[in-house]
């Protein structure tokens, strides 16, 4: 089966289609490499034995993608290509709208034109804004806090939309907790540009001698220790969810909603120590003030996606942290080595 993976040289696209190739599956990889680099396809070649077909080109670009979705036959589509910075979401707006909700258009348009009805879309927590008790189930109230959890969430709209017309279709809208961990090889991981704004990243900068210390951003929440608390998902476990889903659903009509996360909460501090026991190294940091926007917890209940899937998330934080030490360690300036 030929699948068109959208931002496939992505962090989690590219551990996607490692998977996928295990799994039999043929990824054709598509990406204009705003947040990655070519060299994602020689790794995923080093592990795999194969050299999946890439497309350097725009989702945006619909001419490109009916040619590609004609050419490689492809039967259905994983759509992770997208802009995902939240702070650069607040100073261009417009960016985040046009990239992730037009190019979403574009993609579906270009899907009807080709006759595919399975489309896998990556979506995420954010979409649940702040919630009110958790663990979270899909059938939480959502809502946004910033452009681009509101693009994530136009974007679920326009296709429950698109469904609603458009019956035939089997469209899954996959909503990820906190994806961390690399491939347990060491050669493909999180390739963060410039400043990391996610904690696993920044942790890991900073116990490779990158960076001097990490602000912990609030020590003051409800929660056991103060720091805040989510639901941190091997990116290992959520390629899988991307095959199960693919699997499971991705031949049944309908618009299907899962959370992936383990339905585990770790705080900051947690997170920090778990760092510090895989790498052997110390972890500089300090208290800071909450930043804003950020909530006290949140985390998944998973339990739809193990009753309808059978999948649940089967790596721990230790494990989390082992796999993103090694590629750190390997390649402490990702993917420019
Ligand atoms: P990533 O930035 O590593 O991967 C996205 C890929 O899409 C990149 O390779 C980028 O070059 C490509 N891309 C962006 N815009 C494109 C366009 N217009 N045309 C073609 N390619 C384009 O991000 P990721 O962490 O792998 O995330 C994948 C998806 O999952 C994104 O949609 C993201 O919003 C969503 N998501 C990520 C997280 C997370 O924490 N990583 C959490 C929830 C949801
Ligand atoms: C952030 C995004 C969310 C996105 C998710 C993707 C914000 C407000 N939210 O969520 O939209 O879907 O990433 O994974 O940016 N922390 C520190 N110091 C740091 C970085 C983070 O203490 O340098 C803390 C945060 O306060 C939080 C936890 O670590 O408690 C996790 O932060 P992060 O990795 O940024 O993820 P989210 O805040 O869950």
């Amino acid at each position: 089966m030929n699948v068109l993976v959208t931002g496939g040289t992505g962090y989690i696209g590219s551990h996607t289609c490692l998977q996928m190739l295990e799994m039999g599956y043929t990824p054709v990889l598509l990406d204009n490499f705003s947040n990655s680099k070519a060299s994602v396809l020689d790794r995923i070649e080093e592990v795999s034995g194969t050299r999946p077909v890439l497309i350097t080109g725009d989702i945006l670009d619909k001419n490109l993608l009916v040619e590609t979705m004609k050419r490689y036959g492809i039967s259905a589509v994983i759509h992770f290509a997208g802009l995902k910075s939240v702070g650069e979401s607040v100073s261009e707006p417009l960016k985040y709208y046009s990239n992730n909700v037009s190019g979403t258009l574009c993609l579906v348009e270009a899907m009807s034109e080709c006759n595919i009805k399975t489309l896998i879309f990556s979506s995420s927590a954010t979409v649940y804004g702040d919630p009110s008790t958790v663990p979270i189930n899909e059938g939480f109230p959502t809502s946004a806090t910033n452009p681009y959890g509101r693009s994530k969430l136009m974007v679920e709209e326009c296709l429950n939309d698109f469904y609603k017309a458009n019956p035939d279709w089997s469209i899954t809208l996959l909503r990820y907790f906190n994806p961390v961990g690399a491939h347990p090889s060491g050669k493909l991981g999180e390739d963060p540009n410039g400043i990391p704004n996610n904690l696993m990243p920044f942790i890991s900068q900073v116990a490779v001698g990158k960076r001097e210390c990490l602000n912990v951003f609030g020590g003051d929440y409800p929660t056991p220790d103060g720091t805040g608390v989510r639901d941190y998902i091997h990116v290992m476990d959520l390629a899988r969810g991307h095959i199960a889903a693919l699997n499971k659903v991705g031949h049944s009509k309908g618009i299907h909603i899962y959370n992936l996360g383990t339905g585990r909460g770790s705080s900051v501090l947690e997170m920090i120590e778990a760092f510090e026991k895989a790498s052997n190294k110390k972890v500089a940091y300090k208290m800071v003030d909450r930043r804003p926007g950020d909530v006290a917890e949140c985390w998944a209940d998973p339990q739809k996606a193990q009753k309808e899937l059978g999948w649940y998330a089967q790596l721990e934080v230790e494990q989390m942290a082992i796999d993103t030490w090694r590629w750190q360690s390997n390649n402490p300036n990702g993917y420019h080595d």
